[in-house]
């Protein structure tokens, strides 16, 4: 499974973080950005990791800013992106069982690196049960 990672300047340092984990757990993952902790609009990173993930070059995303919230906001503009914010591995878990998020946005300025971890952990293990979930999903999108 491929997976791509970015944040903003708030979420630069979990991000470093998070990528060596994530290949600690054997996942291959491509960090999109920024490198370094300048200042930076948060929607633009938003846009190039939905875009990834859409384009299937990636299977799941994570993004991170300071709340997490900027970042899930541009994300979900793109159709098809179904982007979760997570403060805890519960909600990391369920993002994936009931809402098949492919995208996890992550508050960097909330949680600790241990928790962030823990939460990436819990979203990328966590399977969509599909089902009576599948059809809510289904009816999430505006035509
Ligand atoms: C940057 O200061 C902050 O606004 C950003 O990281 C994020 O929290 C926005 O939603």
């Amino acid at each position: 499974m491929k997976i791509a990672i970015s944040s903003d300047h708030a979420g630069v340092e979990y991000k470093r973080a998070l990528v060596e984990f994530v290949q600690e757990l054997g996942y291959f993952i491509e960090d999109l950005g920024p490198y370094n902790e300048d200042s930076v609009d948060y929607p633009d990173f938003a846009h190039k990791l939905a875009e990834k993930v859409l384009s299937k070059e990636a299977d799941l995303g994570i993004v991170l800013c300071g709340t997490g919230n900027g970042v899930a906001m541009a994300a979900n503009k793109h159709q098809g992106i179904r982007a979760g914010l997570c403060w805890n591995k519960e909600i990391a878990s369920l993002i994936r069982q009931h809402n098949d998020a492919n995208i996890l946005a992550l508050p960097a300025r909330f949680v600790n690196v241990e928790e962030a971890k823990e939460i990436v952990k819990a979203y990328l293990e966590t399977p969509f049960e599909g089902g009576r979930h599948q059809r809510r999903v289904d009816k999430i999108a505006c035509m």
